[in-house]
């Protein structure tokens, strides 16, 4: 049937015996484009179980050996990126240039994580007891890194493939098997992205994709006994995983408020362009997204100009056409951001553009003067519009980034470098960004959240750090 994707297990594509499809509607026509197959508990039962087999004798394969595998997923991939892109442009409306950007980046990341590999898993430690009060030198101790076991990877919609690859590439190269969950919107980009692992060659049932309904699998893949790590990227339904996942590491990230703190000295034709590169892009759907400007008053009024004037120059319209801004993924996630931007005006927002939405599509919006009764200083759209709050002091704009439940990233714009380290040391996020708007990548730099933004810390040598286990050997002389 035209257009209905099979889910993959044992190095074989199959139909689901529930007989059921999901539909993937796209946000642009708002119609049905693909449908996935609604998997039943009993197949995730038997996924995990072969997932489990399999992983015995893949974390036995030599690490050069996996990693050669894994160079030739990546250059596969980007063979196919331009299918899988138009995937991306079909399933979430990714502006076409980004769809194909998405694949590249995912390629380059599974080769990087494949030299990584190598280096980081190819060494261990020797460590001698005397150093230790009390002991003569009788014991040695050699460790090295061991996977494991089933690791569950659960990607969001924002980025199907790239958050995909970067939670199985780490987990392959250490040793571990891999169930890979994808969102509904991109499901069939993802279910492409392990065609080409397949084609790579990798042992049967080392890699499954299983799609369904969340309400139908989701606990029953988060809380199986025989899933051994969690890596999640989303949203609240990370913080429910948490609470329901066994006695297993966890790698969450979840929301963002990323605040960008705009100081008296900024170069604010930097800023404006910051801001406008790191709130709109994707239509803002991205956790690093700029989601609050926190502007000293001085030179708000300049800003704002400056900001709006680029925010006319976006484009509006169909990823198809490459636009700058598409419609949001779902009419739901449109109706909400509508419920904030409304809140917004009802509360004496001023609005620098009119609203306007047709569908999905939302016209990008910058509201100044946004204060912190609104909803929209907190609560983060996931959409093109972007709240301004003008501040009389550094601490004022601290405070409201800390006072937030997110802690994912931040910036900062201003020349003096030692207040912008100050600054950084005050916000109470995983990174903070001087002269430039968040962004997780490059993927080998480590990104992580506090407070409800996430648990652990990913790129690529943190996920492979956090995907294996300190195995020790003691050697006890007489
Ligand atoms: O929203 C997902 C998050 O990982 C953002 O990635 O590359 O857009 O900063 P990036």
């Amino acid at each position: 049937e035209d257009g209905v994707y099979k889910f993959y297990f044992d190095g074989e594509w199959r139909k689901s015996s529930s007989g059921k499809t999901v539909p993937i509607i796209n946000p642009t026509t708002r119609e049905t484009h693909f449908r996935v197959q609604a998997c039943t508990q009993e197949e995730v039962k038997k996924i995990v179980e072969t997932s489990k087999a399999v992983q015995k004798s893949w974390a036995k394969t030599p690490l050069w050996k996996r990693a050669e595998l894994l160079h030739k997923a990546a250059a596969i991939l980007k063979e196919h990126k331009a299918p899988i892109a138009e995937c991306l442009v079909k399933e979430i409306a990714k502006p076409a240039k980004d769809a194909v950007t998405e694949v590249v980046r995912s390629g380059d990341l599974v080769s990087y994580c494949a030299e990584e590999g190598v280096r980081i898993l190819g060494e261990g430690q020797f460590l001698v007891s005397d150093s230790f009060p009390g002991n003569e030198r009788t014991k040695y101790c050699l460790t090295s890194k061991i996977p494991l076991g089933v690791v569950l990877a659960i990607p969001p919609f924002n980025y199907p493939v790239n958050l995909a690859v970067s939670k199985i590439a780490p987990a392959l190269i250490a040793g571990n098997s891999l169930v890979l969950k994808p969102p509904t919107q991109g499901a069939v980009a993802a279910l492409h992205m392990v065609h080409c692992f397949h084609l790579a060659g990798f042992p049967k049932g080392l890699i499954s994709c299983v799609t369904g309904k969340g309400s139908e699998i989701g606990d029953f893949l988060t809380m199986h006994p025989g899933i051994n790590c969690i890596s999640f990227t989303g949203g609240d339904t990370g913080i429910a995983i948490s609470k329901k996942a066994g006695m297993v590491p966890l790698q969450m990230e979840l929301g963002g408020k990323d605040g960008c703190i705009i100081l008296e000295d900024a170069d604010l034709d930097l800023a404006a362009a910051n801001i406008v590169k790191g709130g709109f892009s994707y239509s803002g759907q991205r956790c690093t997204a700029v989601k609050v400007v926190l502007v000293m008053e001085s030179v708000a009024n300049t800003l704002v100009e400056k900001v709006q004037a680029k925010v006319a120059k976006l484009s509006v319209g169909r990823p198809e056409d490459d636009c700058d801004i598409t419609p949001v993924v779902t009419e739901s996630s449109a109706n909400f951001i509508e419920g904030l931007v409304m809140d917004a005006k009802e509360k004496g927002a001023t609005f620098c553009q009119e609203y306007k939405r047709e569908g999905n599509l939302i016209w990008p919006l910058l509201l100044d003067n946004v204060r912190p009764d609104m909803r929209i200083a907190w609560e983060e759209p996931f959409g093109p519009v972007l709240p301004v709050i003008r501040i009389n002091s550094v601490e004022e704009g601290i405070n409201h980034c800390n006072a937030s439940n997110f802690g994912l990233q931040g910036c900062v714009f201003t020349r003096d470098i030692n207040k912008a380290i100050l600054i950084s040391d005050a916000m109470e996020t995983g990174t903070v960004q001087i002269n430039s708007a968040p962004a997780r990548g490059p993927d080998h730099f480590p990104f992580q959240g506090l407070k409800d933004s996430g648990i652990g810390s990913q790129g690529i040598t943190n996920s492979i750090n956090m995907m294996t286990k300190t195995k020790s050997t003691v050697i006890n002389l007489p």
